[in-house]
Parts: C-alpha cells; structure tokens; sequence
C-alpha cells in the first residue's frame, strides 16, 4: 500500500474531526481484540489529552520519553514503547501534560510537513501485526503526520445527528493528502459506534453510511454500552473489564471482520 519496507505490519489512522465519536474507545478496544487474537499491537497515542495511555494504565514518569521525543526526532519509537497489562498490546504514550500541542505549534513551523512518525514506525515495523494511531479531533500537523504513517484510515462515526458532517470534511483531507504527501491514503473502514439499535436515528445514521460506503462500513456495530465508558477508569480494555459484555463482544467481532483470516506473524 504505501512504500514502506514490505512487511505483514498494517498501519491504521482512528481519526474523524469531531470530538468524542469513539476514537480512543475504538483504538483501545479494537486493539485489545486484535491482541488477544494473537496479533502484536501497538497503539500510537496521538492525541493531547493522552487517554488511550491512561485508559490502559500506562502513566509513565513526568520525565520519561514519550511520542512528543519521538516526532522531535530525540528517541526512537521502540525506545519509549509501554506493555499493557494485556498479553501482545502495547502503548506508545502521549506525554502527560498538553506538551504534545506544543510538538504541534513546532512542527507547524516546517514549511512543508516531514514524515516524522512514518520514518519512526518503518524503524520498527516488522515488530508489529497492527499499530493504530489514535489521532485528536483536530486536523493539525499530528493527525498529517498519521495521515502520512498510515496505510489507511478507519473511521468511527458515531450514531447521532450530523454524523456525516465530519466525514465530508476529512474526505476532503483525505484527497489533499493524496495528491501531495501519501499517495495511497485512503478511508478504508467505517465503524459505527454507540449505536441504539432500536432507535429510528441509529437506524437512519446506519443506512446512510451503509449506502454511501458499502462494504467499507463494517457489519459489526458497536452498541451504546456503558461497560465501554468505565473501562478506561479500570485502566483495561473492556474485554478485560468485562469480558462478556456486549461491548466487548462487538469489539471482537470487529476484530475479526478487520483481520479477516489473517494470522499473526511467526516470530
Ligand atoms: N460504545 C460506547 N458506549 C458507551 N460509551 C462510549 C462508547 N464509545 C465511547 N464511549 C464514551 O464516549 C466518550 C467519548 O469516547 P472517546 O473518548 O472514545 O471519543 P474520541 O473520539 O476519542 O474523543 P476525542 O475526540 O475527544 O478524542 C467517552 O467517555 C467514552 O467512554
Ligand atoms: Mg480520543
């Protein structure tokens, strides 16, 4: 897909310009799921406000090296890499405080965006199955710079009014990325989160998105489950919070619909 060193290493961007659609919920969970399927993850946690680190426990030291260092150029990225708690998953940490939107205003200072994060992820690549980026509801230079790392981008998009609005927008991204920095970037898989299945308006958001996107729109659905909103204050996924709960189950699925027979690598 993109031209990095052939490898079995699929980089996804969880990115849509809008706040609070489930983008930290799908990077820790989808990840979980990918996990205890066998494959070794990593997530990317690009976002400011540090949740997928947090939400999986990792807090590490204020002075430890963190994403920030590495799109600095100051440490490689398999050099501030965290386990989890859980078997395969691992967490590469935002720094603590808001020092990731400082990184930001510096690297909006390069005339032209340098693939940073690529470079650190080709590094490492064949170290991984899947590394998913969670990206900050912001179109700035970190989510350019997923947009440059990744092989494609999946999209959660949540089930409620003006779903579709941020979708235009970063479709737009999307093109402007192509034609100057990763020719290959596309939106390869919608996921529609926090559905009320029975609700008319999950209903509607669902056939939209499914008429618009076809087979790129997952079949699983995440449903509203509050299991989902306490496991970050557990500092575990919830397939480890609670295994059986419905959200759990869905993650799982989608795990399985992403990775569709693929097995992890022999290492
Ligand atoms: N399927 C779900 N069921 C119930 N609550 C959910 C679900 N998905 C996410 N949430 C909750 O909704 C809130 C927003 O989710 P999340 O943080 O994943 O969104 P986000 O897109 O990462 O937000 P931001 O744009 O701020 O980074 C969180 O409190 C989360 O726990
Ligand atoms: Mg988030």
């Amino acid at each position: 897909m993109s031209d990095s060193p052939a490898s079995d290493c699929t980089v996804l961007a969880i990115s849509l310009q809008k706040g609070g659609v489930g983008k930290t919920t799908t990077a820790i969970n989808l990840g979980a799921a990918l996990a205890e399927l066998g494959f070794r993850t990593l997530i990317i946690d690009l976002d400011p406000q540090g949740n997928a680190s947090s939400g999986l426990g990792i807090n590490a030291p204020d002075d430890a090296p963190t994403i920030a260092e590495v799109l600095l150029r100051e440490e490689t990225l398999d050099s501030i890499i965290e386990p989890t708690a859980e078997k395969n998953l691992f967490v590469a940490p935002a720094p603590k405080r808001q020092e990731l939107a400082g990184v930001e205003a510096q690297l909006v200072a390069e005339m032209f965006p340098q693939p940073r994060l690529k470079e650190a992820i080709d590094a490492c690549r064949d170290d991984w199955d899947y590394v998913l980026l969670d990206c900050p509801p912001t179109l700035g230079r970190l989510t350019v710079n997923a947009f440059m790392a990744a092989d494609a981008i999946l999209a959660p998009v949540q089930c409620q009014y003006f779903a579709l609005e941020g979708l235009r927008d970063l479709s737009e991204v999307v093109k402007q990325v192509r034609q100057a920095l990763n020719p290959n970037l596309e939106i390869a898989h919608y996921l529609l989160t926090m559905s009320e299945g029975t609700k008319k308006l999950s209903q509607e958001v669902e056939g939209e998105l499914r008429n618009a996107f076809g087979d790129r729109v997952f079949k699983t659905v995440i449903p509203y489950n509050v299991k989902l909103a306490e496991a970050p204050s557990m500092e575990r996924s919830v397939l480890k919070h609670a295994s059986t709960s419905k959200g759990a189950k869905a993650y799982r699925t989608v795990a399985k619909e992403l990775s569709n027979g693929r097995t992890p690598k022999v290492r």
